[in-house]
């Protein structure tokens, strides 16, 4: 699948760019031509000796002039200040991933009638599997993230906020995982073995959910835990000593964030 835009221009080249652009650009490319911020120099001049396809831009307006799809890509708190003094075309295509900012505050940055689309791509996308929630939908940015995985298209900028807090879940995730191996090579296992066992239990059961016919992850939970077992017992204890409140505490502050109230 190609994509609709002939040029993709990025502002801000970080981490998010880096893996939408490996994942453009994996063979069979799906772009013919991507102009990147100069910021951040390392990860520019990366990605630029990498693909014969990625330039260089001298500034940022020099990419809104080439590209005929611009991503906003640089951190929320120097948005506006990089925004803003940007001379976009009416009708061009504008993607802004940045975060816990809404489509309005964006719109007027850019004051300018452009098609303005909010996208949440995740790290998977270098390999063309992540999941992008998408708001509001828009067909053209539902083919471009198609090529990088499931796009999400969201019908209310409600959906897209909840989508976009349970998104930052990912840290928490891998610290479980994290905290399992520590404890693990506390009680004095090689870290490479407790590693390679906790990842493939967590890869297996993240399977299992995908693929489960059960209507709920309670009742999987269930189903993993034998009556009086040891499943049973630490996901007892674990509610306990309150780690299902944290979990609801942490999505509400966050969402309260990505929804620019007070957190
Ligand atoms: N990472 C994710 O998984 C993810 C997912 C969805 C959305 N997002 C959102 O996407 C945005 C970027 O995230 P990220 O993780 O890629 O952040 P990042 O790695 O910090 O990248 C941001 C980049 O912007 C550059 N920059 C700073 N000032 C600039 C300027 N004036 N002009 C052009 N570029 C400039 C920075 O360069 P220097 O290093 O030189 O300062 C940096 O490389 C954020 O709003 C984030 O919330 C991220």
């Amino acid at each position: 699948m190609s994509s609709p835009f002939s040029t993709i221009g990025f502002i801000g080249t970080g981490a998010i760019t880096e893996a939408m652009v490996r994942g453009l650009l994996a063979e069979p490319a799906a772009t013919a031509r991507i102009v990147v911020s100069a910021r951040n120099a390392q990860t520019a001049a990366r990605l630029a000796a990498d693909f014969p396809a990625v330039e260089i831009a001298a500034d940022n307006q020099a990419i809104v002039d080439a590209a005929d799809l611009v991503i906003l890509a640089i951190r929320p708190q120097i948005a506006e200040e990089v925004v803003r003094p940007l001379v976009f075309r009416a009708g061009q295509a504008v993607i802004s991933l940045v975060a816990a900012v809404d489509r309005e505050r964006v719109a007027d940055w850019i004051g300018a009638p452009v098609n303005l689309t909010q996208a949440i791509p995740l790290p998977f996308v270098a390999r063309r599997i992540g999941v992008t929630a998408i708001f509001p939908p828009d067909p053209l940015a539902e083919r471009l993230f198609g090529i990088l995985g499931t796009p999400v298209p969201c019908a209310s900028r409600e959906e897209y906020q909840l989508l976009a807090a349970a998104s930052a879940m990912m840290a928490t995730y891998f610290g479980i995982m994290d905290e399992t191996v520590r404890w693990l090579g506390a009680k004095g296992m090689p870290d490479e073995a407790a590693r390679t066992y906790v990842t493939a239990l967590f890869a297996d059961l993240s399977v299992s959910a995908r693929d489960t016919d059960l209507p709920s992850f309670a009742e999987l939970s269930h189903e993993y835990a034998t009556k009086g077992g040891l499943n049973e017992q630490v996901h007892d204890d674990f509610r306990r000593h309150g780690g299902a409140s944290a979990i609801t505490s942490a999505l509400e502050r966050v969402l309260a964030r990505i929804e620019g109230k007070p957190f």
